[in-house]
Formats: C-alpha cells, structure tokens, sequence
C-alpha cells in the first residue's frame, strides 16, 4: 500500500501584507511550526479527506466522481470557474461558500480531477492533515495544506519526483517545487479568493522571501530573527479582509495608493537592515527595525484591518520595551513582536505571562526561515 508524507512549514509575513495584492514589495519568512499531510492508497473505491483541526471529515465514492463534466487538466495555469461549481455541486457545498474548510475541499476534488481526468486509473485515498498551526489566523495554515496536498497526489501521479536529501529528509528539486508551488497557488486561490501566492511560495520554498509583482526574490543574506508569536484568536476572513481593501482602494485610490507605497517603503527599509547584517542585526539595526514595524502596524490600521486585540498586544509589548504588528490579514487573527538577541528569559517569560492572561495564545520565541516543502 503507498503512503506518502509530506510536511510544510507555515509563514510569517514581516512586513508589506495587504500591500502585496497591490504589486508592492513584501516579505516573509518560513516558521518553524509545520502541518503534516499523510495521503495513504486505500481499496474501497473511496476518496476521503480528513481534516481534524477544523472538523471536516468527507468521502466520495470515485465512480460518481468520474462521471461529473471536468474540463480543467495539469497544464492549466489557473482554476476554471465552470469546474469549481461543477465540483461545489457535486460536493453539496454552496455556490457562495466562502467558508475555508469548505473551499479546501473544492481545491483537494479539483488538484485531484486535474491530475486523474485523462488518466484510466483513479486511485482510491485517504488523505490526513493535521498542523501545528492555528487555523485561520494568518500564520499560513491553508498554505501548507495547498503546499502539502499538490505535492503529495502530483508525486503518487508520478509528475515530480521526491529526492533523498541529507539526514533522511526527502525534497523536491526546483523544477518539481515550481510545479508544486504552481498548483498550491491554483489551490490558495480557490480557498482565498485573490491571493498574491506569497504564503504558497513561502510553504513550497522555505527560508525567507520577497514578493513583488508576482516575482520571488530569495533573500539568502536573513540574519537570524526570533520573535515571539501571539494568537489572539479572534477569527477573520482573509478573503473578506483583502475585499474591504480593495473596495477602499476603489473609493479612495489616490488615498490608499500612498499608503501602499508608505508601506512598501518600509518593506524596502528593512530590507536594507537585513541585507546589511550578516548573521545578527545589529543593535541599531534592532531600533530602525522596531520603529518599521510601528509604523507598518499603524499603516496597516489605516486600511481598516486592525482589531482591537491586536492593538492589545501591541500595546501590551511597549511596555516591555518590545515592538509588534499583526501578521497577515489582519482583523484579529495573530501579531508578532520582534525579540532582539539580548531580551532576557525573565522579560520574555513576564510578557508570555500577561499576554496568556489577557487569554492570547502566545509562541514563546521561535526563529524565522525554515525549511520549505519535504
Ligand atoms: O493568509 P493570511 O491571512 O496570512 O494573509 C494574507 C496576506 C495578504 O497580503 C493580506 C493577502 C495576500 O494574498 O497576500
């Protein structure tokens, strides 16, 4: 029987969400906290998708699944909107879900249909993914399934081909992670609506990255970074986030246009700080970089996706000294707060303290630009 794991770290945006849908610079990093995806070939003529963080657990029987009129194959580019309501009909979900868990069923039918319509074959699976990311809160979850999940049925098809890296750990080449990539983007873009691919390429890629007009710089020159991750479990909607900007931007361009490239400037500032540090950021590097991060947090609030909560921990952090932002869509979900090499375990476990009091989920202190896709 074929099984076939694959793990996928999650991201962190540092600086230029929201601003990136725009064509402007942003960058993120690989977290070291990951999802993992087990897919294993079963025999009862089912397809079956369990995903037990958000309490989806479906199965088709493969035989209606071959009769439904799937035009979509593995050289398109994009997903066609005819497929995704053929597959949301047959699915039994509605036409205008907008629900993620419901999409991540959409997007695991229409990889799936992709790959297997000109084949005779169809393999019967189960297909497992669990994470030790929270769901929805902008640190990537959806990404690493989009990542994990094109990966694993491409290479049970045959179409990449998993390589022995060091120490055990098997990868793919860079050819087969474009096409990974490629479709974990098709699969973001079923679930999100509009994304800009930044957390795909993050989760196929590792390390951190550059975005800008659709291009992917890899920043091989990230100093070390740690920051503190907080959670404030306020749920959101990326894609309702990312429409609420660009209704604004519509209404308002010349307005929303400066402050897109008030962040874009920052992006490109704390870019300079990491290019120009080698291993460690320097402590001036450390103070420029706490007040980018203030202002990108201030910015960000300006494009209506801030959240009380969210300010919290901002202001929560101030008092130690600390700064931090929300990370990805905003509207709740998590913030980080930048650690400098020599913040002292008491302070950090202090901070820890109060934020956990003010019922925040909070990752002590975890170091930024993993490995991507194995
Ligand atoms: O997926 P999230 O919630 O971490 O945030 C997405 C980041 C945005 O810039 C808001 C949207 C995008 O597609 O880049």
């Amino acid at each position: 029987v074929t099984e076939i794991h694959v793990s996928a770290p999650g991201k962190l945006i540092l600086h230029g969400e929201h601003a990136v849908v725009y064509g402007k610079a942003a960058i993120a990093a690989a977290l070291n906290l990951r999802s993992h995806l087990q897919l294993k070939q079963m025999t009862d003529g089912n397809l079956q998708l369990e995903l037990p963080d958000v309490g989806i657990s479906v199965l088709f029987a493969l035989t209606s699944l071959e009769s439904i009129s799937f035009s979509g194959s593995l050289e398109d580019q994009s997903h066609s909107d005819e497929d995704i309501l053929v597959i949301k009909n047959f699915a039994g979900i509605d036409v205008n879900s907008c629900e993620p868990k419901h999409l991540a069923i959409v997007s695991f039918l229409y990889v799936f249909c992709s790959i297997y319509k000109n084949k005779s074959q169809w393999p019967s699976l189960r297909v497992t993914f669990k994470s030790d990311l929270p769901v929805g809160a902008g640190l990537g979850s959806s990404a690493a399934f989009s990542v994990s999940l094109s990966a694993a049925l491409l290479q049970l098809a045959g179409h990449i081909d998993s390589l022995k890296l060091a120490d055990g750990i098997t990868s793919w080449s860079n050819e087969d992670k474009i096409v990974i990539n490629k479709w974990g983007f098709i699969c973001e873009k079923i679930i999100h609506g509009r994304p800009s691919g930044i957390d795909n390429s993050i989760s196929t890629y590792g390390g951190a990255l550059k975005m800008q007009n659709g291009q992917i710089t890899n920043l091989e020159k990230m100093p070390q970074l740690s920051v503190m991750l907080v959670n404030t479990k306020v749920p959101r909607s990326t894609m309702v986030l990312v429409a609420g900007v660009r209704q604004k931007y519509n209404l308002y361009q010349d307005v929303m246009e400066a402050i897109l490239n008030s962040v874009e400037a920052i992006t490109k500032r704390a870019e300079n700080i990491y290019q120009e540090c080698s291993t460690n950021i320097t402590d001036d590097g450390f103070k420029a970089l706490g007040d980018l991060v203030d202002l990108n947090h201030n910015l960000l609030n300006a494009m209506g996706v801030g959240h009380p909560s969210l300010d919290q921990v901002v202001a929560v952090t101030k008092k130690y000294g600390l700064h931090s932002k929300l990370t990805g869509a905003g509207g709740g979900g998590c913030a980080y707060v930048l650690i400098p090499s020599d913040t002292s375990e008491e302070l950090l476990s202090s901070l820890k303290e109060e934020l956990n009091a003010l019922g925040l989920d909070v990752w002590s202190k975890t170091t930024v630009g993993g490995l991507g896709v194995l």
